[in-house]
């Protein structure tokens, strides 16, 4: 069942006396709904700089998205297999490019594989080839950066995506003009069928995930549940590299 079908099966519409958003079901929702996706984690802009990374949750998994010198994207969870500490802070930040050290005890991780390359303070035969961080799925998709808690790498997001609806866009060309990000008190189906209940012109390309395409800027927006029963909306705004020939006045 899809996100689609689950806000169409009356048993589950926002209603309060069907308790639909309890505890166990947003969870099991996060698990069959939404970890098998990709989700939109941000854009490659904040990737630029050497070290540069993105956070993202959901529920209570969280990945961090680095690119490495050679142009790759890589995510992994965002926790130390040491003792759980959190490696990267914020939504975005940038560390060094050359390695990803935990802030508690300095294990230091490469940041293509994910290998430990050094674990100071423990015994001189520890194996450090016993250690790694734990691999999440990445991609880039028009400029898109996108993540996956899946088990199996899903399939591009090229295949789900209608391209005559999206008018030829490619973010990869495009700016992050602005970022924003919502923690809404309320369950990811009510803000998901308010959002329907609006009319906007967006195309949905993902349940959660929609995209609105203007001649000089676009909007993307991904929203899904968290493990605390509110919902997490981020929108990206995106304008062109370039002045078009309008905004020059020709
Ligand atoms: S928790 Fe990360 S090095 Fe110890």
């Amino acid at each position: 069942m899809d996100t689609q079908e689950a806000l169409r099966r009356p048993d589950t519409l926002s209603s309060q006396e069907q308790e639909i958003d309890d505890a166990a079901t947003i969870a099991r929702d996060i698990e069959t709904l939404f970890r098998p996706r990709w989700h939109v984690a941000g854009h490659i802009d904040q990737l630029a700089a050497p070290g540069a990374y993105l956070t993202f949750a959901l529920g209570d998994r969280e990945a961090v998205i680095r690119r490495t010198a050679d142009g790759h994207v890589h995510a992994f969870y965002n926790v130390c297999p040491h003792r759980g500490s959190l490696l990267c802070e914020g939504r975005t930040g940038v560390a060094s490019p050359r390695a990803i050290m935990c802030p508690y005890h300095g294990w230091t991780f490469e940041p293509a594989d994910g290998a430990l390359m050094k674990a100071p303070y423990m015994h001189d035969d520890f194996d450090l080839a016993g250690w790694r961080l734990y691999p999440v799925h990445a991609d880039v998709w028009r400029g898109l950066v996108l993540v996956s808690f899946a088990d199996e790498r899903p399939a591009s997001l090229a295949d789900a995506v209608d391209a005559d609806a999206l008018d030829g866009f490619d973010g990869s060309g495009w700016k992050l003009a602005t970022f924003t990000s919502d923690d809404v008190p309320a369950a990811w189906r009510t803000v998901f069928e308010s959002e329907g209940a609006t009319g906007e012109s967006a195309h949905s390309w993902q349940p959660g995930s929609t995209i609105v395409v203007g001649p000089d800027r676009v909007r993307v927006q991904v929203s899904r549940p968290t493990g605390a029963g509110t919902t997490v909306t981020d929108q990206y705004w995106l304008i062109r590299d370039e002045p078009t020939g309008r905004e020059a006045g020709a």
